[in-house]
């Protein structure tokens, strides 16, 4: 085993499936412990379960937690502080894609988005650091996107919570540094990583042939894959990054370079 975040104890919220499943796995590799978070409770038993016969029982316990509702994650702090005595690193992940322009997209999904993307991790921030600020050096990773950064027209709710993640992120860094705690808060940005949030832009069409055109739009002339953003979060989680705080970290094969 590897020792990158040894002795860390993280929470991950969406970690039932994609790039959350797949960050739970690397953190543990690297050492830690994690809380897999999901409202989708069946698969983070799932998540949890597969670590714990990997990496030894303990390792990984499973949370039924919606991200968007404030007492539960009240209750999730609660349940890891009991469970594994503090928490080190907080990674906001879970999130939602709901295509749509401004005139397609309900009120209703608009608000839904928001509250899935940003209002999460503006709670899961809030109810984390008490509990963060006794077991420092913590980092806080929100799981933003490119699509904060460079805009598209029928993606109006993603682009905006997405970008208000970014944001939130740069407040919270400057929250902790004033406070004095040695707390960091970073953001990711990657571009299309294929997981089931893609479902929707591939629908019934050839997964391959839409999978190539996405590649295409990437300098490199690839999509990222799930590895890609594990390896990002460990270095984000890890004292390796301890002087990166407030930053976004650009996982977009060159795409916001042109
Ligand atoms: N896949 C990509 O191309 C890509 C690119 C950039 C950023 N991202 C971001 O990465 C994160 C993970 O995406 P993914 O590709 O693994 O998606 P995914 O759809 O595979 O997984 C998202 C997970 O979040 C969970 N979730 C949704 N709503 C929730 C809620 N209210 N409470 C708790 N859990 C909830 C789902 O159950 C699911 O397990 C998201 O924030 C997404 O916006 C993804």
């Amino acid at each position: 085993m590897n020792s990158r975040v040894e002795g860390k104890i993280a929470l991950v919220t969406g970690g039932a499936q994609g790039l959350g499943a797949a960050i739970c796995g690397a953190l543990v590799r690297e050492g830690g412990k994690v809380a897999v978070s999901d409202l989708n409770h069946e698969g983070a038993n799932a998540t949890a379960a597969k670590i714990n016969a990997a990496h030894g029982e303990g390792s990984a316990i499973a949370l039924h937690h919606d991200v968007t509702s404030e007492d539960d994650w009240i209750a999730a702090i609660e349940a890891i502080g009991a469970a594994f005595g503090g928490l080190s690193v907080l990674v906001n992940n879970a999130g939602i894609m709901v295509m749509g322009s401004v005139e397609e997209l309900s009120l209703d999904d608009w608000r839904k988005s928001m509250a899935v993307n940003a209002d999460s991790a503006f709670l899961g921030c809030k109810h984390a650091l008490p509990l963060m600020r006794e077991t420092q050096p913590g980092s806080i990773i929100n799981m933003s996107s490119v699509s904060a950064l460079i805009a598209s027209h029928n993606m109006v709710s993603y682009n905006t919570s997405k970008a208000a993640l970014w944001m939130l992120t740069k407040s919270v860094a400057l929250h902790c540094a004033k406070g004095g705690w040695d707390i960091r808060c970073n953001s990711i940005h990657p571009t299309f990583v294929r997981t089931p949030l893609l479902d929707d832009i591939v629908g019934d069409r050839d997964e391959e042939v839409i999978l190539a055109k996405l590649a295409k739009q990437v300098p490199i002339g690839r999509i990222g894959e799930v590895g890609d953003v594990a390896a990002a979060v460990v270095y984000l989680a890890s004292d390796e990054s301890a002087m990166m705080t407030g930053s976004e970290l650009k996982l977009d094969g060159g795409l916001t370079a042109m």
